[in-house]
């Protein structure tokens, strides 16, 4: 069956990729799924620097459910380019890249240093609520 879509002009095998930040940078779950039989991955939020993320305790159980404020930790678009996407390039899926910044300036540079890259599409999350410094 013929599975492709075509989204915004990007070719996929098949229209199912995973929520940002929910799936790492895909590196981290490829022992459990093969990432070759997504149409994408989409990975966490990638900035320009690394970030920490919030304090401790991130995570708190709620009455079927849980609550998360993460804080968007990740190792910053260098370590990204040098160790993450040379990863995911070795399978037939696309990269979408989630970006995050604290400012429209560290967006922009995030933006063009992957625009150097191989990267199929990029997602921009402007509207995390638990980054207080987020435009
Ligand atoms: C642990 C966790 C981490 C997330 N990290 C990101 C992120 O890095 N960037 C982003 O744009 N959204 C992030 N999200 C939001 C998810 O991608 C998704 O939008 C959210 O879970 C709501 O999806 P739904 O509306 O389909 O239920 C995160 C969600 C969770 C639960």
């Amino acid at each position: 069956m013929n599975t492709k879509v075509n989204i915004a002009g990007v070719e996929w095998n098949n229209p199912v990729t995973t929520a940002s930040g929910s799936f790492g940078s895909g590196m981290e779950y490829s022992e459990f799924v093969d990432l070759g039989k997504l149409g994408a991955v989409t990975t966490k939020g990638v900035s320009n620097i690394p970030w920490t993320g919030n304090p401790t305790p991130r995570i708190a159980e709620t009455y079927g459910g849980m609550l998360n404020a993460i804080g968007l930790q990740n190792p910053g678009v260098e370590v990204f380019i040098e160790r993450d996407i040379p990863f995911l390039k070795k399978y037939d899926t696309n990269i979408i890249v989630n970006v995050c910044g604290k400012t429209s300036e560290d967006y922009i540079e995030v933006v063009e240093r992957l625009s150097e890259t191989d990267v199929d599409m990029l997602e921009i999350n402007i509207s995390c609520p638990n980054v207080k410094e987020g435009e």
